[in-house]
């Protein structure tokens, strides 16, 4: 599929990003972004043996699905697997894709769902219906935030929508996590979505 170049473009990831103890934060809405939301979700379907978590950092799904295989393309998480997600080649019975698919563009968010090999693919993610403020939220980074509808245009449409909860995005959240000052507090909403 061909596309925007995003090749040459400069991508900056927030250093709170990189390494081992990414995913580790204590405040209320990383708690529930990797922890509460996750539990609830994952009570909804069936684990298989073969569980991929693409894009998986340093393996916090691991806590829930202890034998998941974390592929990342930042080696600094230390994942299973160092490789691009776009160019993985695998089999798998299920795989994850948790808060991953605002670092793609639209472009790779459907080649990754054509190219995956797996007989489910459980995606988490969360959405935003004012784009402007987040956007506004977002320093020193290169995202792609969504709309839910946004998001649903590019997932396979025999997709299920599994759950949905919305959360506040405070102030103190932007501060304390991504050093922002001059962060502006908006509702954000969290998808679950199976294949
Ligand atoms: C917000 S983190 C989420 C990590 C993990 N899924 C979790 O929920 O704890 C997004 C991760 O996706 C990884 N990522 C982004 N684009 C990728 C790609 N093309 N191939 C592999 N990993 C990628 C980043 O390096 C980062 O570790």
């Amino acid at each position: 599929m061909s596309g925007l170049n995003f090749k040459n473009m400069h991508i900056q990831i927030y250093k709170e990003d990189k390494g081992i103890n990414f995913g580790k934060w204590n405040d209320a809405i990383s708690k529930f972004l990797y922890k509460t939301s996750t539990k609830e979700i994952l009570s909804k379907i069936k684990i298989p043996k073969l569980v991929a978590d693409y894009g998986g950092a340093n393996g916090n799904l691991k806590e829930f699905i202890p034998h998941s295989i974390s592929i990342d393309i930042d080696e600094s998480k230390e994942p299973d697997i160092s490789e691009d997600i776009l160019r993985h080649e695998g089999y798998y019975e299920l795989v994850v894709i948790r808060y991953v698919l605002h670092y793609l563009n639209d472009y790779e968010v459907i080649k990754l769902m054509r190219k995956i090999n797996a007989k489910n693919i459980l995606i988490i993610q969360f959405t935003n219906q004012d784009l402007k403020v987040k956007y506004h939220n977002s320093k020193n980074e290169f995202k792609y935030f969504r709309t839910k509808e946004q998001l649903e245009a590019l997932l396979p449409e025999k997709i299920k929508h599994i759950f949905s909860k919305k959360y506040k995005c405070s102030k103190k959240f932007y501060k304390n996590r991504l050093q922002i000052n001059n962060s502006i507090e908006h509702l954000e909403e969290l998808q679950a979505y199976i294949i």
